[in-house]
């Protein structure tokens, strides 16, 4: 199942294209990966960036979202395109303006959202709020709520020691992405070449930042293996062992209820089964914390180490 990334925001211009295209490109050349490229933006910027600069094999996909529609109708459409887009490949990237016509639920379809923003106050305000409207979105506790990457970009070096990210309180638990350099080559290379192949601190800027979220793509991938390993261990049903089918004949005949009252559930007391099932379950949990463990002394940069843990993390 191929991974999708939503670049977004609803403010212009602060650099999406840009960095859907560069993404693109540095997954498919530097990473390897079938990389296939949205670009629902009527301007096209990301996709005529990719066809005009030198071939590095990402598959480019123009489309149009019917978002004056309204409703579920975008979404609808949206899905379609991402089946169509996911086949075959290992990663869509999609480049998208939001406009308060698109529905929060657009966001599902994808695993992380990454939403680029300038770190002038003007900017953070909306970009937090961006995150509030779709706070629901990202702090969901009924459906899978897509990472969200917080990407500051066309950052001055003067900006780089300010305490901005501190300062400003963002609604939502939030990942924070290491920032893109501003620089006149990065506007240079528009349909020329790649930010990932600039010799400067952009290019070396836009490198961490890449680095970043195939990072986070791959701790969001295996936390998902072990959220979809822990919900098959609890759906396995184990063969009833004799003793147990021995105690529920007996309970059947001992019932207090009328036929017609049986409850619709049963009790089952604690059986030699079900001990067995908890304490490979306590194991596996154990297990898990060690490797967590393990996993935190690695070289994880220090913001995606947020990410191992549970997402109640405010900013
Ligand atoms: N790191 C950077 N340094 C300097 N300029 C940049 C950088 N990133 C983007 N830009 C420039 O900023 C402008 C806006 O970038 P881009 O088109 O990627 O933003 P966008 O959010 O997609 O805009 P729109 O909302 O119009 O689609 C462009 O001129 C681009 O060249
Ligand atoms: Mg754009």
């Amino acid at each position: 199942m191929a991974f999708k990334i939503l670049v977004t925001s609803q403010k212009g211009g602060v650099g999406k294209s840009t960095i859907a295209a560069n993404l693109s490109a540095y997954l498919a050349y530097q990473m390897g990966l079938a990389t296939t490229l949205i670009d629902w933006d009527p301007h096209g910027s990301s996709s005529n960036w990719l066809r005009r600069a030198p071939n590095v094999g990402v598959l480019v996909q123009h489309l149009t979202l019917p978002i004056e529609m309204g409703g579920n109708r975008p979404v609808f459409e949206a899905r379609m395109h991402l089946r169509r887009a996911t086949q075959g490949s290992d990663i869509v990237v999609a480049d998208l303006t939001w406009t308060d016509a698109l529905a929060g639920e657009l966001m599902f379809e994808f695993d992380m959202v990454l939403v680029p923003t300038s770190v002038s106050e003007i900017e953070l305000s909306a970009t937090s709020g961006f995150l509030s409207k779709n706070r629901w979105v990202f702090d969901s506790a009924i459906a899978k709520a897509p990472a969200l990457l917080v990407c500051p970009t066309r950052v001055l070096p003067e900006q780089l020691s300010s305490n901005i990210f501190t300062r400003q309180r963002f609604p939502v638990s939030f990942m924070l992405a290491p920032p893109i350099l501003e620089s006149q080559t990065a506007r240079e290379m528009f349909e020329q070449g790649y930010l990932m192949n600039l010799p400067n601190a952009c290019g070396e800027s836009f490198q961490s930042f890449a680095q970043a979220v195939v990072a986070a793509k791959d701790i969001r991938l295996s936390m998902l293996a072990q959220e979809a390993a822990n919900k098959s261990l609890k759906t396995q049903v184990l063969p009833k062992s004799p003793a147990l089918l021995q105690r529920q004949a007996e309970r059947t005949v001992t019932t207090p209820f009328p036929k017609a009252m049986t409850p619709a559930f049963s009790v089952v007391p604690p059986t030699a089964t079900y001990s067995v099932l908890g304490r490979h379950r306590q194991r596996k949990i154990q297990e898990e914390s060690e490797q967590t463990k393990v996993s935190s002394g690695l070289n994880i940069p220090e913001f995606l180490k947020r990410f191992t843990r549970p997402s109640t993390t405010k900013v």
